[in-house]
Order: C-alpha cells, then sequence, then structure tokens
C-alpha cells in the first residue's frame, strides 16, 4: 500500500513520514523579525521575504526553511547574494557562520492555480490566504512550525483597480499608490506570532464599520469585510463580534489588543473560520444572514464562529501552541469558550443538547472507529487530518471536566495564571494542565489520561434497594474500549453529576452530588432512601462517556417529565426513544406507548420553553440508532425510527395540530421566544406529516410559500424532501429559482435533497452531481451534497453499494484539486467493521479503490489506510 503511493507521487524510496510527538526538539534557529514585501497578481506573485534569524543554543546546524515545492529566485545572506544553499527535499538549507544573520529569499507563487486552497489563493476574484496549520511554506521559505515567533511587518502592491483593499495582521502603517495603476500598503503587527497566524487579503471589498471600546477605554475600528452586494447580510455578525468582545472581558478578564480587528468573508474556505490576528478570515457562510437567506440554526453557527475566532485572540494567540500534537490546547479550549458564550445569548440547557447531540453524532463514532486518536496525539502523517471532532469537541469536553472539579473561582485563576504565565509564548497541554492544579491545589495526575487515551468510556450504573432497609446501593463501573495502538487501557477519573429521585412521589431523595470515578468499579451507599429509587447520573452531561443503565423505560419516563436537570430530562427521553427504535430494529416491532405517553408528557408541561421541548421530542438521528447495534441494518433502522415517528405522529395528531396553529406568527423576529416557536412548530409540522395526514402536504407547501423567514422556509421544504407529496417537486424547484443566484443557499437545496430519508436518495445524489451548479471546487458546494450524503445512513449504505462507489468516485476526483477537503469526507466508508459482511466488503473494496490511485496525496492516503487496518 505504502510503496503504491510512494513510486506515484514521492519517488520509488519515499513514503509518507510519521511525524511523532516525542521527536520535538527546540527549534535551531528563531527568527525574531520578518518582513514581507508581496507583488499581488492572480497569476504570478513576487514575494520577497526578509527574515532576521538568530541562532538558538549550541550547535552548527544550517538554517532549514520549509518550503512547498518552489525554487527561490535569490537568496542572500547579510545583503550578499549566496550559492552555497541547497534544496533537501522541500527545504531550503542555508548554511550559516555567525549566531545572527540576515536571510533574503524570493519566490514566485501563482494565486491562480492554488485549488487546495492552503497558502495564497483566489476566491470570487479577490487574493486572500489560509496558512493553518502548514500553508506559509507555500507562500514563501520559513521555518514554519508553531514554536517560532516572530513581528511582522508587511508590504502588500497591487492593481488598485482590480484591488482597491488590501489588508494584513495587525495595524495599518502607511499606504499610496505607484505608476501603472498600482497602489501599496504596509501593515505591521507587533505581536510575535507563528507563521500559521499570518494573513493578507486584496479584493474589490465593502466594510462594515463599528467600534468597540475596552475596559481600559481603548477603541478598537471593527470591520466586517465582503462584496458590496452581501453588506447587508453582514449585521448579525458585527453585533456577534461586539457581544463577544465583551463577554471574553466579563468571564475571562481578557481584553483585545490591537486598534483594528477586521473579518474578511470568502466563499472558497476549508474551514469554517480562521483566527489570524487582528484579521479573521471566514468562509461566508459564518458571516453572512438575512431572514430571507438564513435560518435560525445559521444565526446561532455565525455567532458561535465569530466568537470562537475572536476567543482565539486570547486562546491561540497570545498563548499558541508548542507543536500540533498539542492542537486541542487552543481548539478544545476556545470551543469550550465560545459554547459558554452561547449559553449566554439563550437558553444554556438547549445549548448543552445541541453540543451532545454534535459530540454524538461526530466525535463518538470516530473515537468507536479506526479513525480514533487520543485529544493530545502521538503521531500523523498530515496535521491537516487531526483538525477533528476528537480535538476540538472531546477537547472542550476535557476542559469542561476540569472546570466542574475544580468549580468556577478555581478555574477562573486557573485561566488567570495560563494566560498570565504563558503570555507570549507557545505552550502545551500539560502547561494548561498545571496551570489547573496549581490555581486549585488539585492533584490531576489520573485526569491527564483523558490526553492520552482515545475511545469513550463505557459507564455501567446500577442502584439496588433494600425495601424497608432505607439502604441504597449505586454500583458504578468504567471501561474504555480498545483502540488502533491503544489495546490495554487505564481507569479514567470521570466526573458524574448525580441525584435520586423517589419512584413514588417525584421528590428528590438526595442532594445532587458530584462523584469522582476514578477506579474500575465503586459502590456508593445512600442511607434513609424511604421510597424506591430512580437514579439521575452524567447530568448535564458531566462526562463525554456511554452510561448503560438497567432504568425501565417507566422510569425513564418518570425522569423525562421530573429531572429537575433539564439536559437529564432530555437523556432520558432520548434513552427512551433510543431503547424502542433498538428494539424495533432488531425485533421488527416495539411498544411504543411509553414514549408516545412521555412526550405527551412534555407537550403538556406549560413551564417548559418552546426550544426545550422542540429538542426533547426530537428523535434521535438514524446514525445515533445504528451506533447502538452490533451490526448496523440500515433498513430496519430506518423503518424502525419511521414506525416510531408515525406512532408519535398519529397517536397525538391533535395535539400536534393545535400547536401548529396556536405556535403561528406574526412577522419575523430574531428573539429567543420567536426562534424557539419556529423550532416547535417545524417539529409539530414534521410529526402531522409523520402521521400520514392527507393535508400534510398542502399544510407544508402552505408554510413554505407564505414564509418570511428562511427557517420557516427550509423545514417546510424538508419535511417535503422526505415525503411522497404531490408538493414536492414544485417547492425544490420554487427553490431553486428563487435563490439559483445565492450560492449559500443553493447549498441547502443540495444539501436537504441529499440528507432525503427517501429511498431514492442514492440515485438522486448521483443526478445532482451532474448538476450544472455541482462543482468540486467550492468546498461548501462539495459538503453540501458528498458531505450529506456521508452522513446519510440509509441512502450511503445502500445495500448494493452504489453510494460507496459514488463516494470513492467524488473522493479521487476532489483529491486532484483539494486533498483536504477530500480527506475530510472519507470517514464514512472507514466504517465498515460495523456492517454486515456484505456491506463491509464493498466499503473496503472502495478504500483499495483509493489507496490504489496514482498520485493520490498524503491528507486521502493517510485516512483510507488507516480505514483499512483499523
Ligand atoms: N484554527 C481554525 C479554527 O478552528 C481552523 C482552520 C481554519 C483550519 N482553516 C483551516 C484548520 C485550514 C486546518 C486547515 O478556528
Ligand atoms: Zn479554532
Amino acid at each position: 500500500m505504502l510503496d503504491v503511493f510512494a513510486s506515484a507521487t514521492q519517488g520509488p524510496l519515499a513514503t509518507p513520514p510519521v511525524v511523532r510527538r516525542t521527536d520535538y526538539r527546540p527549534p535551531a534557529w528563531l527568527v525574531p523579525d520578518i518582513a514581507l514585501d508581496f507583488d499581488l497578481d492572480p497569476a504570478t506573485t513576487r514575494v520577497a521575504a526578509r527574515l532576521e534569524v538568530r541562532r538558538n543554543g549550541g550547535h552548527d546546524a544550517p538554517l532549514r526553511l520549509d518550503g512547498a515545492g518552489q525554487t527561490p529566485l535569490a537568496v542572500r545572506v547579510d545583503g550578499q547574494a549566496i550559492n552555497d544553499w541547497r534544496i533537501e527535499g522541500e527545504d531550503l538549507v542555508v548554511p550559516l557562520g555567525g549566531d545572527a544573520h540576515v536571510v533574503e529569499t524570493e519566490v514566485e507563487i501563482e494565486p491562480d492555480r492554488n485549488t487546495q486552497l492552503m497558502g495564497l489563493y483566489a476566491s470570487g476574484g479577490n487574493l486572500c490566504t489560509q496558512c493553518e496549520a502548514e500553508g506559509f511554506r507555500r507562500i514563501t521559505f520559513f521555518p514554519d512550525r508553531p514554536d517560532i515567533l516572530s513581528r511582522y511587518v508587511v508590504r502588500l502592491s497591487a492593481d488598485k483597480s482590480r484591488f482597491p483593499v488590501l489588508l494584513a495582521n495587525g495595524d495599518p502603517v502607511a499606504s499610496g499608490d505607484l505608476p501603472g495603476g498600482r497602489h501599496w500598503a504596509e501593515w505591521r503587527d507587533p505581536f510575535p506570532k507563528p507563521s500559521y497566524l499570518f494573513a493578507l487579503v486584496a479584493g474589490d471589498l465593502a466594510v462594515n464599520r463599528g467600534t468597540f471600546t475596552t475596559r481600559s477605554g481603548r477603541e478598537v475600528q471593527l470591520g466586517i469585510w465582503v462584496r458590496a452586494a452581501d453588506l447587508p447580510r453582514t449585521d448579525h455578525a458585527l453585533h456577534a463580534l461586539k457581544l463577544s468582545m465583551a463577554w471574553d472581558e466579563r468571564v475571562y478578564g481578557r481584553e483585545y489588543d490591537l486598534d483594528v480587528f477586521n473579518i474578511v468573508a470568502v466563499d472558497d474556505f476549508n474551514f469554517g473560520a480562521m483566527e489570524n490576528k487582528g484579521l479573521n478570515i471566514f468562509n461566508s457562510r459564518y458571516i453572512l444572514a438575512d431572514p430571507d437567506t438564513a435560518t435560525d440554526y445559521d444565526y446561532d453557527g455565525i455567532a458561535a464562529v465569530v466568537a470562537h475566532e475572536y476567543f482565539h485572540n486570547w486562546s491561540g494567540n497570545r498563548v499558541t501552541c508548542r507543536d500540533w500534537f498539542q492542537l486541542s490546547l487552543k481548539e478544545g479550549f476556545t470551543v469550550y469558550r465560545d459554547q459558554g458564550f452561547s449559553a449566554d445569548q439563550g437558553s444554556a440547557a438547549v445549548k448543552r443538547i445541541e453540543d451532545v447531540r454534535g459530540l454524538r453524532a461526530a466525535q463518538f463514532p470516530e473515537d468507536a472507529g479506526p479513525l480514533a486518536h487520543p485529544v493530545r496525539p502521538d503521531e500523523y502523517l498530515e496535521i491537516s487530518n487531526f483538525y477533528t471532532a476528537t480535538i476540538y469537541n472531546k477537547g472542550a469536553e476535557l476542559i469542561r471536566m476540569m472546570a466542574t472539579i475544580l468549580g468556577p473561582q478555581a478555574f477562573r485563576a486557573a485561566t488567570d495564571l495560563y494566560f498570565d504565565r504563558f503570555d507570549g509564548t507557545a505552550a502545551t497541554c500539560e502547561d494548561f494542565v498545571l496551570c489547573m492544579e496549581e490555581a486549585s491545589g488539585r492533584d490531576l495526575s489520573q485526569f491527564r489520561r483523558w490526553y492520552s487515551q482515545a475511545g469513550t468510556p463505557r459507564i455501567a450504573a446500577s442502584i439496588e434497594h433494600q425495601p424497608g432497609g432505607g439502604r441504597a446501593t449505586l454500583r458504578l463501573g468504567q471501561h474504555v474500549p480498545a483502540t488502533p495502538g491503544q489495546p490495554e487501557k487505564q481507569p479514567m477519573v470521570i466526573p458524574l453529576r448525580l441525584r435520586l429521585f423517589g419512584a413514588e412521589t417525584g421528590r428528590p431523595l438526595t442532594d445532587e452530588q458530584l462523584v469522582l470515578l476514578d477506579q474500575p468499579a465503586e459502590t456508593i451507599v445512600f442511607e434513609a432512601i424511604t421510597e424506591r429509587p430512580v437514579l439521575s447520573i452524567n447530568r448535564g452531561f458531566s462526562a463525554p462517556v456511554i452510561v448503560e443503565s438497567d432504568r425501565s423505560a417507566a422510569d425513564l419516563a418518570f425522569l423525562s417529565a421530573h429531572d429537575d436537570d433539564p439536559f437529564a430530562r432530555y437523556e432520558a427521553m432520548q434513552q427512551l426513544m433510543l431503547d424502542t427504535m433498538v428494539a424495533g430494529a432488531i425485533e421488527g416491532v416495539a411498544d411504543h406507548r411509553p414514549v408516545v405517553s412521555a412526550v405527551l408528557n412534555t407537550l403538556e408541561d406549560a413551564e417548559l420553553d418552546y426550544a426545550f421541548m422542540a429538542e426533547v421530542m426530537l428523535l434521535p438521528a438514524e446514525s445515533f440508532v445504528g451506533d447502538q447495534l452490533a451490526v448496523v441494518d440500515p433498513e430496519a433502522v430506518h423503518r424502525a425510527r419511521e414506525a416510531l415517528r408515525r406512532a408519535i405522529g398519529r397517536g397525538l395528531l391533535d395535539s400536534w395540530r393545535h400547536l401548529y396553529d396556536v405556535l403561528q406568527q406574526g412577522p419575523y423576529a430574531y428573539t429567543p421566544e420567536a426562534k424557539g416557536k419556529r423550532r416547535l412548530r417545524g417539529v409539530a409540522l414534521g410529526y402531522i406529516a409523520a402521521a400520514g395526514d392527507p393535508e400534510a402536504g398542502a399544510l407544508a407547501f402552505r408554510q413554505f410559500e407564505a414564509a418570511d423567514n428562511m427557517t420557516d422556509r427550509q423545514s417546510a421544504m424538508t419535511v417535503l424532501a422526505n415525503g411522497d407529496f404531490a408538493e414536492r417537486e414544485a417547492a425544490l424547484d420554487i427553490f431553486y429559482n428563487r435563490y439559483s443566484d445565492n450560492g449559500l443557499v443553493l447549498d441547502k437545496w443540495f444539501q436537504t435533497q441529499a440528507l432525503s430519508t427517501r429511498g431514492d436518495t442514492a440515485a438522486v445524489v448521483e443526478t445532482l452531481a451532474a448538476h450544472p451548479d455541482f462543482t468540486l471546487a467550492n468546498p461548501n458546494r462539495a459538503r453540501s451534497l458528498i458531505g450529506a450524503f456521508g452522513a446519510n445512513q440509509r441512502a450511503f449504505h445502500a445495500a448494493d453499494g452504489r453510494g460507496y462507489r459514488f463516494l470513492a468516485d467524488q473522493l479521487i476526483a476532489l483529491d486532484r484539486l483539494n486533498p483536504q477537503t477530500a480527506a475530510k469526507l472519507l470517514p464514512p466508508l472507514g466504517r465498515w467493521r460495523r456492517f454486515d459482511e456484505h456491506r463491509g466488503t464493498q466499503m473496503r473494496a472502495e478504500l483499495e479503490r483509493i489507496v490504489a490511485t496514482p498520485g493520490l496525496s498524503k491528507d486521502l492516503f493517510e485516512q483510507a489506510s488507516k480505514s483499512l487496518e483499523g
């Protein structure tokens, strides 16, 4: 396998080198200052770099600069052209005699031909950069590693009419005109930063400006830069930015540090957004919103990502990562911070439910499959493959657990200590944990296993009550499953919030307590328990684990109605629904009545807010039901879930109709209450359709046509797209024609069809891949069809294997343009161990076909070859 790859791309002797965490060595040379001069042009851009380098410690190693296949046009040392430089692999090696030198290089790069979207590239006629993780080396020769911090001075020149706006990190210094219709601008960033935070933008952009006065009284100029036509869609992002700046001051004591903060939105982007110092660059889907084109979900996503990138200014930029194995140091912590921000904007309970749902949809399967890796990995071939749900979302759960164990005051003292001690440096996950220990006096030795051991721990919980005796015994056990490269595991420290409720009275029998389970098995005894106790455990999802308990359907129904922890209520209902669907998938029939009556209880609870009700009453996704089975049977899961949906719809049809009518709204407003109503009304419409109500198609179509906002329009279209309604085609056509000039909304059109639960979806997706609006060149569009399809368990796993073939074909084609995005879309194929032999064989055959493809990137090679092994 390795040979195929190597002979195709790197010559017969080369195999992609494994990078190991334990191989870390401090840099041989430092670069305290760098000056860059860009002569910008989409076809050929000339980059001149002036590096002030300093020998780090006593050694006689030459200066080694990372590159990406460029040939230097010139190399000068201390002003003199030299010719004893050499290229080794892709590195530029420069022998240096003294301890401090000025090294200058010049290269030419071709932004127009950059389809990988790493380094300097063109998007929508503008030029922009993406350097994390290792894109800076595609721009100029440099020691492209995060522990080299430099002060940057950047001069940009470009054609003035095509690129009237010239932006870079830091503060603007000077600008002026040049002969030949060109102009220039100079930017200076006073904060030393790693190369992955470098950014520039040149383009024809309009700006939505604002200001923010920091708590020490400095006024910061804010700007959101987009193409002129998009300007009316930028207010929400600007507002979210101001809220984020105030929140970080209030909650973490962190103030912004430059005089300007700019955000630029681009359509072609490999990720959500990038936290470049003072110049964030965003995927336009996380900036642009108005009621007609963005859903409430989109609005929430924009606020969360704006906050995330802004928060990186401290957790990531002021304190950065020593090496890429420490990625979760900035990403896990920053996700934890943005989750806290979003929780404070609306309902904390709903936010927690959404975050856990996301963790279960993306991270749990990763942790259970061939690509499982620890939050602090030990090795990689391509670092881009490690921007994963484990690093980001499980990483955030680790921070949350430490905050839970420490309590809010000690946790804040610990983050203050961390920011103060490591400001201006490149730190490690260990540094962070040491601050947690030092500020709290707690020993987190065993807790550190969360950083090194992959796999989702399983907790067994059962409770026994001596009737009459008053004593209840809770038995807890933990087991961390084997993962690739880690056959044996040590017990973790698992913080479990728990409480007991009386089955008869419904009253709490104990206070909530925090149990730190740190043994393979433990017993906890409760005295004076006067009635049969019902266990509420992992309240608030205090640990990212799977709890296996023997609670009956009646107990789960009871908790879903009586638990005082909102997450635990949601969780009890989810478990009840899951148990019901698992029974249905395995046995072909299930007793739907406990779920139906629990949903009715929720519907009738006048104290619940709309958004929370909606979350509680939604069924778990088919893929999550599949995750509960020893061998996934996608069709059986689909049937079981549809049967339960129908039962809930039919059993409570009058309630759904009533709810649908009373939630009718006046003109659109973006308030928590209005959002909750839209969400719940969408759930009601879904259940009316599930009931098989003959009016459902007309009702959905009416909502689709009358909607004054995208949330209502999309929820109606989704209902229609999932069914057999006469109105289905008309709705999809109307939607397409209405939004054919808006790429972000067209993505929804592709995505809704790719996620359809209908039986013909695999065929429809193949047709859509040939649609004139489909392109692999735009990552959002590729994800909207191919990514969504991979997440559609029923369609992707169509028994004839066409889904697997389709995905492999698309990935092989995409890999030639954009390896990073191709690699991100591969994991569904790697789950072959979870399926029957017939499907598994076909999945493996497609993985083998990918690995055998000549010229494969190391990104896709790593994901596909690990998926075959694991
Ligand atoms: N640091 C970015 C974030 O999480 C992630 C990111 C943006 C990224 N663009 C990327 C990661 C390209 C890898 C490749 O905020
Ligand atoms: Zn991030």
